[in-house]
């Protein structure tokens, strides 16, 4: 029992599960798709924890008509999905592949026939990689590839499917994917993160302009990463880690979108942004999007670091603040979501914020026909009450997508972190429904 139920939430409050393409897939050499990034970097040694790929992942090419149908048992609303641009312009540009359309209109029409709503990302990681082999990212054409393929969804979607996101957490794609290289496409350095930030902060607004254009009643977004930055100590220099690492991880994509620019006050090295920026662009940002999407798992500690070049802060590893991890290693603090609606439902041009993921990998094991996973059922609760508590607060919170429907490829850790609500067993593909899930069903029953 919990302390709430669904009618404190309200009945406009969206419930829902978020998956996205590469993930779930499979299918990657059929009708007509195309490699993308995460088929290169999962197939490049040592990328991948695990060693393993996207190739086959959970099969949903071939079993989605059952695996949406998990979403109507869960008593929820939304299925929130993502269309591989691979596999609708396999050259990235130019012919449209009716075969890749075909797979996303059976999606999208059972998802309807369960009397679900089809929520669409447009854009979650799996850039063709013909486009990288000519910059991805970091080369300001991609607006316009993107703007393309943006257009090809909004005409062929737009009639049965009246909510969009332009993008899935910027912010990492371009960390992980282009500074980093922990993430396709594995490159690394401010030389590739500034340009490829400049350009997706660019594709996020001219996305929204597309879409609005295009397709009749649309309600955009467009999604963000969040952190709740929390400063290691009480002095002022861990304080002002602290705001520029915020900077970084809440404030990179937000502001621009909302008009207010890039960060650059609280992380001057942002200042490095101007190279990449051509006059008229700034005003370009910007965009009036219906609703923000925030995805956020954990928060942040962290402390100054002279050598941590660019925010000046290093961040307090998870493991050593004590406390439950999951098993991605990420520590189990649920204020976290609270704060951090407090923190972007006072920006002004915020109009509805939904918790597009949020959710917990543990190590679940089936006994018979039953997954009991005490730890995620706890998680989400938790978290429920803190969005709750924001809600009653007045923030502008609507919905709740849980991060995911089923087990599935963790990027670069494999399939060793299972966040399902529907347990995966990869050698059968045999699907279970986990007590998480059947609690969600029980909780949002009339
Ligand atoms: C988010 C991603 C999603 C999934 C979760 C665990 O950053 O958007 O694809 O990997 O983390």
């Amino acid at each position: 029992m919990t302390a709430f139920s669904k009618n404190d939430f309200g009945p406009g409050f969206s419930w829902g599960v978020a998956t996205s393409a590469y993930q779930i897939e499979g299918a990657v050499n059929e009708d007509g798709r195309s490699p993308s990034i995460w088929d290169t970097f999962s197939h490049t040694p040592g990328k991948i924890k695990t060693g393993e790929n996207g190739d086959v992942a959970c099969d949903f090419y071939h079993r989605y008509h059952d695996d949406i149908a998990f979403i109507r048992q869960m008593n929820m609303k939304v299925n929130r999905f993502s269309l591989a641009w691979p596999r609708i312009l396999p050259g990235g540009t130019g012919p449209v592949n009716p075969k890749g359309l075909d797979f996303y209109h059976r999606v999208i029409d059972r998802t309807l026939e369960l009397g679900l709503e089809p929520w669409i990302t447009l854009y979650h990681w799996d850039l063709p990689q013909v486009l990288e082999d000519q910059g991805g990212w970091t080369n300001r054409d991609v607006v316009g590839w993107f703007s393309e393929y943006v257009g090809v969804c909004a005409r062929a979607f737009g009639d049965k499917v009246k909510h969009w996101m332009v993008l899935n957490e910027p912010t990492i794609f371009t960390a992980l994917g282009y500074m980093q290289g922990l993430h396709a496409p594995g490159r690394k350095g401010f030389a590739n993160f500034l340009p490829a930030v400049h350009h997706a902060a660019m594709a996020q607004a001219e996305g929204g302009r597309i879409l609005r254009a295009s397709v009749k009643d649309a309600q955009i977004g467009t999604t963000f990463s969040a952190s709740y930055i929390q400063p290691a100590g009480p002095t002022w220099l861990s304080r002002a880690a602290a705001a520029s690492y915020d900077a970084v991880v809440n404030r990179l994509f937000i502001e621009p979108a909302l008009g207010l620019g890039y960060p650059w006050k609280a992380a001057p090295f942002l200042l490095a942004l101007k190279r990449y920026i051509r006059p008229g662009d700034m005003e370009k940002l910007a965009f009036d999007f219906d609703f923000i999407g925030l995805q956020t798992y954990f928060r942040q500690m962290v402390r100054f670091d002279p050598l941590a070049l660019g925010t000046f802060a290093r961040e307090i590893p998870h493991a050593e603040r004590g406390g439950e991890l999951t098993e991605m290693g990420w520590e189990v603090w649920p204020e976290n979501i609270y704060l951090l609606l407090k923190q972007f439902g006072a920006y002004k041009g915020v109009k509805r914020i939904i918790i597009t993921e949020n959710g917990a990998a543990f190590p679940d094991t089936p006994q018979g026909e039953r997954v009991s996973d005490p730890q995620r059922l706890k998680y989400i609760q938790d978290h429920l009450a803190q969005v709750l508590r924001a809600r009653q607060e007045g923030v502008r919170v609507e919905g709740y997508f849980y991060w995911s429907l089923l087990d599935n490829f963790e990027w670069a850790e494999g399939y060793r972190p299972r966040f399902g609500l529907v347990y995966v067993d990869y050698p059968t593909q045999k699907r279970i429904l986990k007590d998480s899930g059947r609690w969600f069903g029980e909780f949002l029953a009339n």
